[in-house]
Order: structure tokens, then sequence, then C-alpha cells
């Protein structure tokens, strides 16, 4: 296990070994549990050389308090990772080694993508996402990047930037993680009592419901039940439900055979914000 600090350390190290054409690029921010493994078990298949980030970027949090919140646990994460392999390279840099002196994101155009869902509830978020995979991309220089559908959008955002910017690298999507009982696993889970986590597997079960609804029936009509059924889960707040077109995340109005859709639906359960998702056809 390598484990550098400074972008020209890493850079120093990659430019010395060769990796034939086959780097992966796992980016996260820490906290790691068994979604975050799966990407980085992917990346080992098919990569000789293998980098995972780990750095909690704090332009892409719109509150301070979660910033502060996010869960530092790097030795633990470490200790995980080795459990996958001892081959891989950590970058784990300060937020001065990234930005400087300027904590700031760039501003992107990503063709609306960033304007519905989580870009709709987070201010700026997916300018400060932007802001940190382009910076990783351009330093590791990758030859595939891995990234979790858990976020789906985020996923959409990342393949739109790179395709804006022209950056050489193959964007691997990976399936969505979950507990036993279905909830899509976070690092957030664990700030939920063992009672709410349990609960909380009702999310993934309305979402399968959502989708065999969607077989027969309208997004207006799966919409406002979703809604009525949440009125007996009071233990679960929900924020917002669409389902969209799963490439450009433009909310459906009529269905069209030749489509593919996705659902996505953002929750509190005691305070704690959950986000999952699934494809609906
Ligand atoms: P983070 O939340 O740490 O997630 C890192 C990667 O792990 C993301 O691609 C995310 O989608 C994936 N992931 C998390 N939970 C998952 C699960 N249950 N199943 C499958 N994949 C999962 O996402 C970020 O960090 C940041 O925004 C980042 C891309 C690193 C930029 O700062």
């Amino acid at each position: 296990m390598l484990i550098f600090r400074t972008q020209k350390e890493l850079q120093n190290h990659l430019n010395s070994n060769p990796n034939d054409n086959s780097l992966g690029l796992v980016p996260t921010m820490g906290a790691l549990h068994n979604g975050h493994l799966e990407l980085v078990r992917t990346a080992v298949l098919q990569n000789k050389t293998v980098v995972v980030s780990i750095f909690v970027n704090p332009t892409q949090f719109d509150k301070k308090e979660d910033l502060e919140k996010y869960p530092k646990t790097f030795e633990a994460d470490k200790r995980l990772l080795e459990t996958v392999s001892n081959d891989l390279i950590i970058f784990a840099p300060s937020e001065t080694e990234i930005y400087g002196n300027a904590i700031e994101s760039k501003t992107y155009d990503f063709d609306g993508l960033d304007k519905v869902m989580e870009g709709a509830f987070r201010d700026d978020h997916f300018n400060g996402v932007g802001t940190i995979v382009e910076t990783l991309l351009k330093l590791v220089q990758p030859t595939r990047a891995y990234f979790g559908e858990k976020d789906y959008q985020q996923l959409q955002i990342i393949k739109k930037l790179v395709s804006s910017q022209q950056i050489p690298v193959e964007i691997v999507p990976c399936p969505i993680i979950r507990e036993q009982h279905g909830l899509a696993m976070s690092s957030r889970n664990e700030r939920l009592s063992k009672e709410t986590r349990l609960k909380a597997g009702y999310i993934y079960q309305i979402l399968q419901a959502a989708k065999i609804k969607f077989g027969t029936k309208s997004a207006s009509y799966v919409k406002d039940w979703l809604a009525k059924e949440f009125e007996n889960h009071k233990e679960l707040e929900l924020e917002y439900f669409e389902m969209t077109d799963a490439e450009n995340l433009v909310p459906v109005i009529e269905k069209s055979k030749d489509k593919k859709y996705r659902a996505f639906i953002a929750v509190y359960a005691d305070g704690v914000r959950l986000i999952d998702n699934i494809a609906l056809n």
C-alpha cells in the first residue's frame, strides 16, 4: 500500500512506474464501506494499477455543518482497503494541497443535469463535485474511473464533464450495493439508530413497488400514490421523488417505449438525509 499526500509525490510515482495504459481511479471521500470497496474491487480486476483518492471535498458541501460532521476515518479506511488489495495507491491530500488558499469551485454548464433533484436541493453541489473530479482526472490521468450508481445524477454529470472537457477516460458505472434489508449503503447510515436503519429499508421497498406501478400507470399517478404511501411512515420524511429520462434526467411526462427511465428519492430519517434510485425499465 502506497500513501501519497501531495500531487507531486503521486505524479512522480505514476510517471516512473509504467501502468500499460491500465490505470484505474476510484474517487472517494473516505468513511469507506462495502459500497466503496466494490468499486475498488472492480477497478482492481480491470487495471494493473489502482489509485483510490480519499478527500473530503469542501466545495461540494452546501452546509458548513455537514462538512464539519463528515467522518474522517483514515486508519479504518486503510485497513478496509487492505482487505481488497495490498497493492493500491492511496491519494489523501489536504485541502490546501488541492485548493491552495482559495477554496472555490469552478462554474460548469452541465446542460440542465444539475438543475433537478440533488442540484435543486443542494446549492452549488455539482459545481463542487465537477471541480474536484476534473482536478483528480487531470492529475492521475487514469484509463478508467469508477463511480457508483448510488449517486446516479453525479454519474451522469461526470459523464457530461468528461465529454465536454474532452478528458480521455472511460467512466465505469458500478451498481448500488445494499445492506441486507435493502437500504443503499452510505456512510450516513452510521448516524441512524439501529431501529431507524431497519425502518429505512422501506425506501428501497417503495422504489421497487413504484417500478411495478410505473409499468402500468402514468408518472403523475405513481408520484401521487408514493406521496400518500409515505403518510403511513411518519418516521421517514419524503423530500422528493422524481421519475426521469435515465440519460438527460428530464422528468417523465409521457412515457415512450424506446426510452430508459429511472426513479430517484430523497428521504429524511431521524434528521439524516438518505438518497436512492432504481431503473424503471
Ligand atoms: P463518496 O460519497 O465517498 O462516494 C465515492 C463513490 O462511491 C461514489 O462514486 C459513490 O457513488 C460510490 N458509492 C457510495 N455508496 C455506494 C453504494 N452503496 N453502492 C455503490 N456505490 C456507492 O461521491 C463522492 O464520494 C464524491 O462526490 C466524489 C465523487 C468522491 C467527489 O468528491
